[in-house]
């Protein structure tokens, strides 16, 4: 199953898509996560995008279909794949319909999280990510068992450069202006799935499951 997660920031799609790869069998590709190791291992695209990255400013386009192509080649995405943070533009949007044209395929869902302003600035100032594997947690509604490491690999928690309050207000901003006309541009195609964000991660993980079908999503666990 080709998936795509879409939603502002700190809706939840790195944390429900921890879930939802299981149930789909398919790889979680996170382009926000290819940054952030790209970026602590400072290779060439991690040492362009750090600074933009951390102004919470879009990485260039050129730059993502790159990463985004090479990572959708890899054998394990040739099945299937949630893809989250990808598109974040309609110039993205037609670079994966390019990607997907060429192998016959096109998405099977878009899976459109949507929640208020003042949620999302919670959620975002008390995340917690781990160094190591960017596993997410919260301070208060999604705490590690022991304070400050990762419940799954024993890695630091830190917070996120780009979760500082002005660097928010810049990524919500560029969210609305750029990434939300995506949610027409895949409603009109019929693949768009409205899922709302609101209530725990274990409510909003049954819409998503709500949303792509109980039939659909026990044949690909099983
Ligand atoms: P990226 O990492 O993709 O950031 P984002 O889209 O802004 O999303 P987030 O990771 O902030 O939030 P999320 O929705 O995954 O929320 P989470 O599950 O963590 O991208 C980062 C940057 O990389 C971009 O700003 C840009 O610079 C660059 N970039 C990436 N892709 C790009 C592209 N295609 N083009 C150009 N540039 C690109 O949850 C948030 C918090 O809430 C956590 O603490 C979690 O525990 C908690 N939480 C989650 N669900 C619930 C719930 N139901 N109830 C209570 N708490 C909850």
């Amino acid at each position: 199953m080709r998936v795509v997660l879409i939603g502002p920031p700190g809706a939840g799609k790195g944390t429900q898509a921890a879930a939802l790869r299981i149930r789909l069998g398919v790889p979680h590709i996170s382009t926000g996560d290819m940054l952030r190791e790209a970026i602590s291992a400072r290779t060439v695209v991690g040492e362009k995008a750090r600074g933009i990255v951390e102004a919470g400013r879009l990485v260039p386009d050129d730059v993502m279909a790159e990463i985004v192509r090479e990572r959708l080649e890899a054998p394990d995405a040739v099945g299937g794949f949630l893809l989250d943070g990808y598109p974040r533009n309609l110039d993205q949007a037609q670079t994966l319909d390019g990607i997907l044209e060429g192998r016959g395929k096109g998405l099977d869902h878009v899976l459109h999280l949507a929640l208020e302003d003042s949620e999302i600035i919670r959620r975002l100032s008390g995340r917690r990510t781990c160094e190591s594997c960017n596993a997410p947690y919260h301070v208060t509604s999604a705490p590690p068992r022991m304070a400050g490491r990762c419940d799954v690999c024993g890695g630091r928690l830190a917070q996120r450069p780009d979760d500082k309050e002005e660097v928010v207000a810049e990524r919500l901003k560029l969210f609305r202006e750029r990434t939300q006309p995506l949610v027409d541009f895949y409603r009109k195609r019929g693949v768009l799935r409205d899922v709302d964000a609101t209530g725990s991660i274990t409510q909003v993980q049954g819409r998503l499951e709500a949303a792509l079908g109980e039939a659909r999503i026990g044949g690909a666990s099983r």
